[in-house]
């Protein structure tokens, strides 16, 4: 349950990267925190950390989020707190495989936590949010969401949930307090690199952006009420241009007869 005035914010994969900086980030704004993953000890040191430093309630939940018992008590855990005002869905694996070099496993493994966990998670926040009018939603998409030719399809398919998700769940809780945010980033330098079989330093230094200024750019996004944060994108246009597009073909996407082209 939570103790800070300002509510509690649940954050998975908060053991390392991302994550750990959302912690860090959160718990310097004076939130309490809900860290969720695996690695127990690393969770115990970071949720110790950020109590002597900012001296905000942290609560550690070691879970593996693949795993349906332990996510299904990942779920209720997360329901019945009402004090919970923001998920972030942040756990995650990626790949530099092709897919064919994937083994049956893993893609199974990557989907559970990629796809399933992020939106059972999702569910079982959104009810609470909605019944409060109030609570955030922040998705780790990925840009690859809409460049799956960058990495193995796999992967870029679950980011690329990820944001369709975020965009159905958007227009599902319009109208109810709860906002909804989607975060792409592009390559950033955290263990997903090396975990995921890549080695970033043969990436171009330019290419790669720090964790630190990855996380302060979508909180930066966050405070601004977006719904899309790009932190590499330089050109807004270039995305709103995409958006446009994408909107305007929606009216043409269901007709009883075949395009004429297929007749
Ligand atoms: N880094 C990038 O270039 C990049 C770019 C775009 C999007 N993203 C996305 O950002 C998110 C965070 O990635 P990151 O770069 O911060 O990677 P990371 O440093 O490897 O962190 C991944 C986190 O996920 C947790 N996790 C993995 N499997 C889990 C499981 N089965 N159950 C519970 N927790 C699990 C890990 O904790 P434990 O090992 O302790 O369980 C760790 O805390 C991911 O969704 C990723 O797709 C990253």
């Amino acid at each position: 349950m939570s103790t800070s005035s300002l509510g509690t914010i649940a954050i998975t994969g908060a053991s390392s990267g991302i994550g750990a900086t959302y912690a860090d980030r959160f718990a310097a704004r004076g939130h309490g925190l809900v860290l969720i993953a695996r690695r127990g000890d690393v969770l115990d040191a970071l949720a110790a950390r950020l109590r002597a430093a900012y001296g905000v309630a942290v609560r550690v939940v070691v879970a593996d989020l693949t795993d349906p018992a332990a996510l299904a008590a990942v779920e209720a855990d997360l329901a019945s707190d009402a004090g919970l005002t923001h998920l972030v869905n942040n756990a995650g694996v990626a790949s530099v495989l092709p897919v064919a070099a994937m083994t049956p496993d893993q893609i199974t493994a990557m989907v559970a936590i990629n796809v399933t966990a992020p939106a059972r998670l999702a569910r079982a926040v959104i009810g609470g949010f909605k019944a409060r009018g109030q609570g955030t939603l922040i998705n780790l998409s990925s840009v690859v969401a809409v460049g799956p030719e960058i990495l193995n399809g796999v992967y870029s398919g679950s980011k690329a949930f990820m944001l369709a998700l975020s965009q159905s769940l958007r227009q599902e809780l319009a109208g109810t307090g709860v906002h909804v945010q989607a975060v792409l980033p592009g390559a950033t330098a955290t263990d997903i690199w090396q975990t995921g079989g890549g080695d970033l330093s043969a990436l171009p230094p330019d290419a790669v952006m720090s964790v630190d200024d990855l996380v302060d750019a979508a909180l930066t996004g966050l405070d601004r009420g977006e719904f899309i944060t790009i932190p590499p994108l330089a050109e807004e246009a270039e995305w709103t241009a995409y958006e446009t597009a994408r909107q305007a073909m929606l009216p043409n996407l269901s007709r009883r007869e075949p395009a004429a082209r297929y007749r």
